[in-house]
């Protein structure tokens, strides 16, 4: 059956950074037109649209749903997420090292087991889609089936998601490790088996690079140069004693990037979580094999990390998404990362405006994965993953967004005091995935 929703529509359809206020599409009373195949056939003003409406449906079946006063977003793009560190969210402790040795490889070593896997990816997928994230780039663990479980997960949902088995050799217990040869090999098959299936792809994924020996990191490259439409996921430049522990483990090296370089792990569908602390010759190299950084706000501030520095970043020309980085980052919901991001940005006395925070979260993310051709925007042909927003959610919201002037201080509002109230519901190829309030039925006319 043909889908059409009614409320505000916001969209970007390209970078604010570069074209302001014609970066982004606003249509107060606006139709969102969703075609059986599940992808958007017609987005407009709904008293253009109506006259069509009218005549359809006397043709066809056409359930018109009624989200007048809430606001209508792509959904969030992840770009950087740990689905086996979900139940260890918010661990206390000190920094990453440690807290990796603490907290999370414990954690990892119970994802041998792929029953266990499928509960909790199905865990994650429901905080995912709770918080309005339709899309994410995920960390599994080391072993295939923890992916395996993933995958089986998401495509039950109908999801587009990009996940890999992670790769790690050395410096960790026994029971999150593979070599070089096997995580090759366990790769290998993934790729065969999943990627490009339905909606999902792989994304070759060593940890980070004290965790794998040099002789991994070019099985990575080479499964990559076998490969070249999967994805590479891996951290980057996140805490200063990392930094210093690369130093020693790789003194060939240039710096923390040319490590990854060298292995022949840099392009345009890299994706490089964190960079906080990168020389100029890592933000060079970066732009011009144009790869991507996720920037993970919440993680940064809650692991002690450090300010990213988006102002920079942009100055290079680096694509760069937003990753919630869970269970380092402390909360699922782009809501937190974007507060926590315009947070970092001031202490660095630079601006981050709502609308490049949503552009980031929204189409900025499907750039930054290159799946801007399929999700991230509303144009015809694209997929209908999408969240209704609520600026009403909660009795103070709607106290404080009266007091908004414009659609500027009602979005950054929204950024700074949202949460997963807001989510009013997700949709995910037209279907309804998460509804807030179950009472809450839109009447259609
Ligand atoms: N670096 C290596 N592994 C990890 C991880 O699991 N989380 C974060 N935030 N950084 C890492
Ligand atoms: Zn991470």
């Amino acid at each position: 059956m043909i889908q059409v929703f009614r409320g505000s529509l916001l969209f970007f359809t390209s970078d604010p950074l570069q074209d302001g206020d014609a970066a982004y599409q606003w249509i107060e009373d606006g139709l969102l037109w969703v075609g059986e195949s599940g992808l958007i056939e017609r987005v407009g003003a709904y008293e253009q649209l109506a006259g069509l409406l009218i005549e359809q449906q006397t043709e066809q079946q056409i359930q018109l749903l009624d989200y007048r006063g809430k606001i209508l977003l792509p959904g969030f793009v992840d770009c950087h997420i740990h689905y086996p560190q979900t139940e260890m969210i918010a661990a206390y402790g000190t920094q990453l090292l440690d807290w990796l040795q603490t907290h999370t490889f414990p954690v990892e070593s119970r994802f041998s087991d792929y029953d266990y896997g499928v509960s909790i990816a199905e865990r994650f997928v429901t905080e995912l889609l709770r918080n309005g994230t339709t899309t994410a780039l995920v960390f599994g663990t080391v072993h295939p089936q923890s992916v395996e479980a993933f995958f089986s997960v998401a495509q039950q949902h109908r999801l587009r998601m990009i996940a890999g088995k992670v790769m790690m050799d050395r410096h960790a217990p026994e029971s999150v490790l593979d070599t070089a040869e096997t995580s090759y090999h366990e790769s290998k098959a993934l790729i065969e088996k999943w990627h490009g299936v339905d909606r999902l792809s792989y994304a070759v994924t060593p940890r980070f690079a004290p965790t794998s020996t040099p002789a991994q990191l070019h099985m990575a490259g080479r499964l990559l140069a076998e490969f070249p439409d999967v994805y590479l996921h891996t951290h980057l430049s996140e805490n200063v004693d990392e930094l210093a522990w690369v130093q020693s483990l790789f003194p060939d090296s240039e710096h923390y990037l040319d490590v990854y370089d060298q292995a022949g792990l840099l392009g345009s569908r890299s994706i490089f979580a964190h960079g906080i602390h990168l020389c100029d010759d890592e933000c060079q190299r970066l732009a011009s094999s144009d790869s991507v950084l996720a920037h993970c706000p919440s993680s940064n501030l809650f692991l002690g990390s450090g300010l990213f520095n988006l102002k920079k970043m942009d100055d290079y020309g680096i694509r760069v998404g937003i990753g919630s980085d869970v269970g380092g980052g402390s909360s699922f919901s782009a809501f937190d990362s974007l507060a926590d991001a315009y947070k970092i940005q001031q202490l660095q006395h630079h601006n981050l405006d709502p609308f490049r925070a949503l552009y980031l979260a929204t189409l900025g993310g499907a750039k930054a994965l290159s799946l801007d051709n399929k999700i991230g925007s509303f144009q015809p042909g694209m997929e209908a993953d999408f969240i209704v927003m609520d600026p009403q959610a909660t009795d103070f919201l709607a106290f404080r967004t009266a007091h908004c002037h414009n659609l500027k201080e009602t979005l950054f509002v929204l950024n700074t005091l949202g949460d997963d109230r807001v989510i009013a519901a997700t949709y995910i190829l037209g279907q309804l995935a998460h509804q807030r309030d179950s009472h809450h039925v839109p009447q259609g006319e």
